[in-house]
């Protein structure tokens, strides 16, 4: 028996990286796993990669209060409520603080932290006792990364929300928690860095954890099915490290 077995769980950005990662580690414990995501394409991969059984894909934009509504309408529709919420979807840009416009404001904090409120705001009424509720933070959210400070405000502002919800969800017996990764080898650092940089970003985001190399997706989705499971019961608003030390030491 997997640890998650007969629960339903809901990931954002779960066509590709870690949210990938976690969808298929929850649907091996036993999870009934819906990933939402802009791109298509990436959401049949990944039910090709799953099995149609143990996930449904509904493509959407967490930006987007209908697609959420939709997303969770299919939840509610397949009857057995919400045990687990993994807000993953994300974007990130470098951008020094001399150029950042109002779009990039709009863009990066519309998706990271708006995205995320309403992401489990919308959940709220499906979720059952014992829920678990994942917030994807990052280290950049305690480091001064230059030109990342946009990126790092909005991680920050997901980890507080994983102490205020955790207060205000307790009483229902629903525990919120982040779980903050450092460099972790997805798409996204190809996306973030761009092809041409991709090699030699990898190289030196490799350096920067005390470990030695970069994370992968599989060993962030490992702790965020701990979180998720009643294996971490007495975990409350707390952030967990998957930085291979990098913060750390
Ligand atoms: N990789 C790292 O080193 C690292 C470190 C710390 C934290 N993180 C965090 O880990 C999470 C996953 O990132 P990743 O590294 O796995 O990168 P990734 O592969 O690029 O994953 C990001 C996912 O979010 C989805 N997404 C982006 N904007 C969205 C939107 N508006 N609506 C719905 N889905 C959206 C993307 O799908 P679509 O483009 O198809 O929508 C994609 O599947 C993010 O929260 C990121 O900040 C990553």
């Amino acid at each position: 028996m997997g640890q998650l077995e007969g629960k339903t769980a809901v990931i954002t950005g779960g066509g590709t990286g870690i949210g990938l990662a976690t969808a298929v580690r929850l649907a091996d414990e036993g999870a009934h796993v819906f990933i939402t995501g802009r791109r298509k394409a990436e959401l049949d991969a990944a039910v090709e990669t799953i099995g149609a059984a143990k996930v449904t894909a509904v493509a959407g934009d967490v930006t987007d209060l209908d697609d959420l509504d939709r997303l969770y309408d299919a939840v509610r529709a397949r009857g057995r409520g919400l045990d687990v919420v993994f807000a993953n979807a994300a974007t990130a840009a470098h951008i020094p603080l001399e150029q950042v416009t109002e779009e990039q404001i709009g863009q990066i904090f519309g998706v990271n932290v708006r995205g995320v409120l309403f992401t489990v705001q919308k959940a709220l009424p499906l979720l059952n006792d014992g829920a678990s509720v994942i917030l994807n933070a990052s280290t950049a959210a305690d480091n001064g990364a230059e030109a990342f400070s946009l990126y790092a405000a909005s991680k920050a502002a997901v980890r507080t929300f994983a102490r205020g919800w955790a207060n205000e969800l307790k009483g229902r017996g629903v525990r919120v928690n982040a779980v903050s990764p450092g460099p972790v080898d997805t798409p996204g650092i190809t996306g973030l860095v761009g092809e041409e940089n991709a090699i030699a970003a990898r190289a030196k985001l490799a350096t920067d954890t005390a470990i030695g190399r970069m994370g992968r997706p599989e060993e962030v989705a490992a702790v965020v099915a701990f979180l998720a499971s009643d294996q971490s019961s007495f975990v409350l608003g707390a952030n967990w490290y998957v930085d291979g030390g990098e913060n750390q030491i």
